[in-house]
């Protein structure tokens, strides 16, 4: 396995082995990497000749008020990781590799971004799509494969490779989950182990109210309410609900009154000041 710090390099590495014959698969990270993002990498190790996993805590995706400074890292173990996994290449490009101080161009996806966590981070998406832009050209994949965990990010890179064209085949991982159901992230080590315990009941809020949808109740409003009472219920401590929505799992917009399309539930809370986010499809 090699590591790539430099742009130019990642991207001779890339325009060789494309004219070499060899396809590529991309897996974008922040690193501090945990089994969702290793079960990305090795559904990437299945399609692709090569697969490149970058790691970049990227600057411009963070609020002014948000975790950029204490977000966790690990590069020794996750290189480890990627290893054992069968990944060719790491990229660790540093900030200034990214953005030196000329830097001055952004991708912006309209609509489907100003809602649910679009609109608590007002900038967020706009960091992504522009550093995802920049990884697929420097790493020029045939795939990229982004988790179902990150639901809208999904959708918004789905709408960005679209409208701009990219020659990119997108692939969603299905959200992969600690053994009581709380979905992996990588902002769980923030978590106190009481906060750790309670947060399953994100999960199990979500699991309940599709439960309620199997048997019949079928209005968005009634569904939403009940994960709010259920997490009252199993989170003791103080908690912040930003928003439980029922949305329409391939249009990305919301669902009110009854539910006809494929829906997919959402949440974000915030537990002992950590930002949580999941969603159950139903
Ligand atoms: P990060 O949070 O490190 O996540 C990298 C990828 O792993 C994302 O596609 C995310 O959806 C996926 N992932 C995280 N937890 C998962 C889980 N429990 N199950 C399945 N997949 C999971 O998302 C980002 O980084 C950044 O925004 C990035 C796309 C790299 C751009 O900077």
């Amino acid at each position: 396995m090699q590591q790539i710090e430099s742009s130019k390099e990642i991207q001779r590495f890339a325009l060789e082995s494309r004219k070499a014959g060899k396809s590529i698969a991309l897996v974008p990270t922040m690193g501090y990497l945990h089994d969702g993002h290793l079960e990305l990498m090795r559904q990437a190790r299945g399609k692709a000749d090569l697969v490149i996993v970058s790691i970049f805590i990227n600057p411009i995706q963070f609020g002014p008020n948000e975790d950029l400074d204490r977000y966790p890292q690990d590069l020794a173990g996750d290189l480890a990781k990627c290893q054992a996994v069968g990944v060719d290449v790491v990229f660790t490009p540093t900030r200034e590799a990214l953005y030196p101080e000329s830097f001055q161009t952004s991708v912006e996806v309209n609509k489907i971004t100003k809602c649910l966590c679009g609109a608590g981070r007002p900038t967020h998406f706009q960091g992504v799509t522009t550093v995802v832009s920049k990884l697929f050209n420097l790493t020029l994949p045939d795939t990229a494969f982004f988790g179902e965990k990150d639901f809208q990010q999904l959708a918004v890179i789905r709408r960005m490779v679209t409208d701009l064209n990219f020659p990119i085949e997108i692939i969603g991982v299905p959200i992969v989950r600690e053994n009581d159901g709380l979905a992996m992230s990588s902002r769980n080590a923030y978590l106190p182990s009481l906060e750790r315990k309670e947060a399953a009941g994100i999960f199990a809020a979500l699991t309940q109210a599709k439960n309620l949808y199997k048997q019949g109740l079928k209005e968005s409003e009634t569904l939403c309410q009940a994960v709010q009472e259920q997490l009252d219920i199993s989170i003791k401590n103080s908690f912040k609900i930003e928003y439980i929505k029922l949305y329409d799992a391939d249009k990305l917009t919301e669902i009110n009154g009854p539910i006809t399309a494929p829906a997919v539930l959402l949440i974000a809370v915030h537990l002992a000041g950590t930002r949580l986010i999941d969603n159950l499809k139903l």
